[in-house]
């Protein structure tokens, strides 16, 4: 059985994301979605909120499975037998980041990170420039599937 997972925040799924899982998903037998929790940042959705809208639009990739966790990301791996961690990188500005953390995780318990070019059309693309778009009344309708649109809609106007 051949693992992978997909970590990130997900405040909320974007296309751009969405893009990257379904690539894994073809890649490898088991796709991890690993929404990290991260206490420093309040998000503008719960973690619940984010699993179940992950859930939903990923439903139709058939291996696809999405946890929470709190702690490390070489932890979530190492305890559920990942491999490798497979991310998007957008443009050269995501890379120093990204190698750093790459490097990081694979000194720790050796799990390899395979990058992924992100499809053209999403290399602007981001959770939090969808939110301060959204926030200021924006179309995003073409950024984010559905039903985060429907959320992200509910959530700005009611709260
Ligand atoms: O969607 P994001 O916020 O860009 O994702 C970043 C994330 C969650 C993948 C990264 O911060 C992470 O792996 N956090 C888990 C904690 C951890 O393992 N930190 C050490 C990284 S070397």
């Amino acid at each position: 059985m051949r693992r992978a997972v997909c970590p990130g925040s997900f405040d909320p799924i974007t296309n751009g994301h969405l893009d990257i899982i379904g690539r894994a998903s073809r890649l490898y037998d088991e796709v991890y979605v690993a929404v990290m929790i991260n206490k420093a940042k309040k998000g503008l959705f719960e973690i619940e909120e984010r699993i179940e809208l992950i859930r939903e639009v990923t439903a139709d990739y058939g291996n696809v499975r999405v946890e929470a966790f709190h702690g490390l990301l070489v932890d979530f791996c190492k305890q559920r037998d990942i491999p490798a961690i497979v991310k998007g990188l957008r443009a050269v500005s995501d890379f120093d980041y990204e190698l750093q953390m790459a490097q990081m995780n694979n000194g720790l318990t050796g799990v390899e990170t395979l990058f992924v070019p992100t499809n053209p059309t999403y290399s602007f693309l981001s959770s939090s420039l969808v939110k301060e778009v959204a926030a200021w009344g924006g179309d995003v309708s073409h950024l984010v599937p559905a039903p985060v649109l429907e959320a992200l809609n509910k959530r700005l106007r009611k709260d």
